[in-house]
């Protein structure tokens, strides 16, 4: 029986934060290992690696995407958005802002996740309730905060978005 051959290289052209990107990377290549290794973006954490903690999540075509699960391969043509990508100009966005004024991280590893989950969700949702965002959030793990200061974040990321005329999907 024919084996897969993990070295054949695999052509990705895909946005990055805005930049694009024309990579060769062996077909085994995850979307994380891309991101971390060939673009040198170590915001992007892993943890468990099976699309379970939600640490590595980052936005495809603004979709929230395990990155530790995903095939570099299937990102070609897409934009992706990493917790990199989020200041704009040097200025924290909305969700940067809101996360460092209620507290919503301790030792910091679900965090880039947390923000790029809390920019999808309010997206799609300026206004959501505690509960909408409870059962969003509910994709990642934090084993820190006890989870009341993320959802207040997320409440006060949707209120400085609201500040700053921000509504749906920019
Ligand atoms: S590292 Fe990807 S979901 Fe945990
Ligand atoms: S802040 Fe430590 S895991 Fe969430």
């Amino acid at each position: 029986m024919t084996q897969p051959d993990e070295q054949t290289t695999v052509r990705v052209d895909v946005d990055v934060n805005g930049r694009h990107h024309e990579l060769a990377v062996p077909t085994s290549t995850v979307l994380s290992d891309l991101l971390r290794d060939e673009l040198g973006l170590q915001g992007v954490r892993t943890s468990c690696e099976r699309a379970v903690c939600g640490a590595c999540t980052v936005l495809v075509d603004g979709t929230p995407t395990a990155s530790c699960s995903t095939f570099a391969f299937d990102v070609d043509g897409a934009a992706v958005r990493t917790v990199e990508g989020l200041a704009t100009e040097g200025a924290l966005s909305p969700e940067q802002q809101a996360f460092a004024e209620c507290g919503g991280f301790q030792c910091g590893f679900c965090t880039s996740g947390m923000l790029v989950l809390t920019k999808a969700l309010l997206d799609e949702d300026p206004d959501p309730s505690r509960e909408t965002i409870r059962a969003w959030i509910s994709s990642n793990t934090c084993r820190c905060t006890g989870y009341e200061m993320i959802l207040e974040s997320v409440e006060r990321a949707a209120q400085l978005r609201a500040e700053q005329g921000m509504g749906a999907r920019r």
